[in-house]
């Protein structure tokens, strides 16, 4: 009888210091669910971002924050949500940012697995990663560090963009602001599913719709007219296959052929085609890596026809080199693009966040609690690094 009273007092133990249990919760769990849940319940699709906006406010402002709707020029339903604790100044030196667009198609919250939630909870939803998850952890980690008493609203602000699946407009318009305000910040962290790493970088990108003009014809008689199709096809595979610029750390730069469309009929030989492309740039620098490419680009498929293609390359930037020396992070480099290039500055930046990208903008988007949890530990080292002034720019724009 004691002997058995004893055991299971020891399994008891055990199980209340190593198992996974309530017990190992972090004292922010219910309030980082809820709040997660909260905004990923409310559809922000790029350009209807209203109400995600308006939850975000009432938010911050319950918490004893003081926000900003910051609008974007022309429009009057589209804004960018600022938030900081009280602070003596009127700017603050660093900022915790990402965006609360989300890519379409919205699909609502879900929660597996067991009751009361652990680490291993999976939660499921648009956004659930990309980016609310970032919004989520990086709010906890300022709530938990104020309450701490380890920073105030003079170190650190939270910036939560529009527009960012898009054209990054909410980024730009932020830019530009604290420019004109001349209230740049010194330090910013950046949002997005970096499974918990601290990226060293990120790839370029280049948009570009390329147009072939052929020579309409009889389809029984090739020889008669240029199929533009064809043409374009064929220099669409060269581009795909040739090396467009590579380097170390960020690897090949890769070419996805997104839309294509051309011709008008079976029977005829197509005079027009197009096709748009989104490249991935591997190679710097930020200001003009993409230009080197785009004149790769140009001469690989001119070997195919040196007339018939002509390039309409709307924006682009060259691979971005990222601040990473911060102990205790893992490091990685992203093959995505990010708001970070749209921020003009000589500010030292970070990105890091819960999530896997493999899993963004997917229809099955998901993240787990532990993963979250484990990024407001996160950031709340790089708040520290950055408040201690150990953040040394490593990368001059
Ligand atoms: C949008 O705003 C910009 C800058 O505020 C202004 O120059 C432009 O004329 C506006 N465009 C429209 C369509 O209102
Ligand atoms: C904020 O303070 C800085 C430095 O004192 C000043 O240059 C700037 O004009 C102020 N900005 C605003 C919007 O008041
Ligand atoms: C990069 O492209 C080269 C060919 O140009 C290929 O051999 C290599 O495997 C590619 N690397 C990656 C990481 O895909
Ligand atoms: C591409 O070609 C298609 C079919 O000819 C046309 O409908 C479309 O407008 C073109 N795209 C662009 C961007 O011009
Ligand atoms: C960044 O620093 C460089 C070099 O010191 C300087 O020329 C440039 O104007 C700075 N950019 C901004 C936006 O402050
Ligand atoms: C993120 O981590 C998961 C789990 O370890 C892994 O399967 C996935 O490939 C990682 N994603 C990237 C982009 O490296
Ligand atoms: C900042 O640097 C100091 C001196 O090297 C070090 O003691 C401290 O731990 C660092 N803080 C962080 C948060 O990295």
């Amino acid at each position: 009888m004691r002997q058995t009273h004893l055991l299971s007092s020891l399994l008891f133990a055990l199980c209340g210091s190593v198992g996974v249990t309530a017990q190992d919760a972090p004292t922010y769990r219910d309030e980082l669910l809820s709040f997660h849940q909260s905004i990923v319940e409310i559809s922000s699709i790029s350009g209807q971002e209203t109400e995600a906006g308006d939850y975000l406010i009432d938010y911050f402002t319950e918490k004893g924050f003081s926000t900003e709707r910051q609008f974007l020029p022309n429009s009057t339903t589209r804004f960018n949500v600022l938030a900081w604790p009280p602070r003596t100044t009127n700017s603050s030196r660093i900022i915790l940012t990402t965006h609360y667009d989300v890519v379409p198609p919205f699909f609502g919250y879900s929660r597996s697995g067991p009751d009361p939630p652990t680490a291993e909870t999976v939660i499921s939803g648009r956004g659930t990663s990309d980016a609310k998850g970032s919004i989520a952890a990086q709010s906890m980690a300022l709530f938990d560090l104020l309450e701490a008493g380890t920073v105030t609203g003079d170190d650190v602000m939270l910036v939560f963009v529009v527009g960012e699946e898009v054209s990054g407009d909410g980024m730009i318009h932020y830019s530009n602001t604290v420019a004109a305000q001349n209230s740049r910040p010194d330090v910013a962290i950046f949002g997005e599913p970096t499974n918990s790493t601290l990226a060293c970088g990120h790839k370029g990108g280049l948009a570009c719709t390329v147009f072939a003009q052929g020579l309409a014809g009889h389809s029984g008689y090739p020889s008669s007219g240029k199929s533009a199709n064809e043409i374009l096809m064929r220099a669409l595979v060269k581009a795909i296959d040739a090396d467009l610029g590579n380097d170390e750390r960020y690897g090949n730069t890769t070419v996805n052929v997104g839309v294509m469309a051309g011709g008008l009929a079976p029977n005829i030989i197509p005079a027009n085609a197009n096709a748009s492309l989104a490249v991935r740039v591997a190679v710097g620098p930020e200001a003009s890596g993409h230009l080197i490419v785009k004149e790769r680009l140009e001469a690989v498929m001119a070997e195919v026809d040196p007339d018939a293609f002509t390039f309409e390359c709307p924006f682009g930037f060259g691979a971005v080199e990222i601040d990473c020396d911060v102990d205790g992070f893992e490091t990685d480099v992203m093959a995505y693009g990010t708001d970070i290039p749209r921020l003009i500055g000589n500010h030292t930046k970070y990105l890091y966040g819960p999530g896997d990208i493999l899993k963004a903008h997917t229809a099955d988007e998901s993240i787990t609690l532990g993963e979250l949890e484990s990024a407001v530990e996160g950031y709340k080292k790089l708040i520290l690094h950055a408040v201690e002034g150990n953040s040394t720019r490593k990368y001059k724009n």
